[in-house]
């Protein structure tokens, strides 16, 4: 991780930790990294998108307990909604607190109130943050920790998770990868074993 971008990541894991049925913490680790490789690829401001990227899901801090666990269908949409509409005012006290400028807050929130868009129409930035986010679900530590969290089999979530789109070639690109990985992984037995591992640890 970019050591320039260090004092934001320590405000992320504190605000995050214990939040949500999801590791939150590792799930922004990873959105990070992703973005990291996208724009090894397509370029864009690292200034607006790594910090975009470790704040996307801040929102969730203040959302109500009840609206953080697994909830389905109407609940899950006001969820979502929630977590968007609860970042502005996170990551605004955040970075002021850190010395960034107006303009590059304004930029940050900007995507990060878009990283659920299904179509960014052309807006790189917005593509790149969408991108990342879904692409942070098969790094194998993300894709094994969903597995857990949410007690499903590792084919299951393979098949879940093989449906993503992506806006951008690079993402598209590193995606194919990881699937292939994790299928391998799936179909030696791998999978069970890192499973069970990760199960032991969490005792
Ligand atoms: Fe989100
Ligand atoms: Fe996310």
């Amino acid at each position: 991780m970019d050591t320039k971008y260090e004092n934001v990541w320590n405000v992320v894991t504190a605000k995050l930790k214990g939040v949500g049925k999801k590791d939150y913490v590792l799930h922004s680790k990873l959105v990070t990294l992703a973005m990291e490789e996208i724009i090894a690829g397509e370029g864009g401001n690292k200034d607006v998108l790594i910090p975009a990227a470790m704040l996307h899901d801040i929102g969730w801090v203040n959302v109500p307990e009840k609206y953080q666990a697994d909830v389905k269908g109407e609940d899950k949409e006001i969820a979502e909604k929630l977590h968007l509409e609860k970042a502005p005012e996170i990551i605004k006290e955040v970075l002021e607190e850190l010395g960034y400028s107006k303009e590059l807050i304004n930029s940050i929130i900007r995507v990060v109130i878009n990283h659920k868009s299904k179509e960014p129409n052309g807006d790189t930035e917005i593509a790149c943050m969408v991108d990342a986010d879904n692409l942070s679900d098969t790094y194998k530590e993300g894709f094994y920790s969903n597995v857990v969290s949410y007690g499903l089999s590792p084919t299951t979530v393979f098949e879940y998770r093989s449906k993503n789109k992506f806006f951008t070639d690079t993402a598209r690109s590193i995606f194919e990868g990881h699937l292939k990985d994790r299928k391998a992984e799936i179909e030696s037995g791998e999978a069970d074993n890192i499973v069970s591992k990760i199960k032991d640890i969490k005792k």
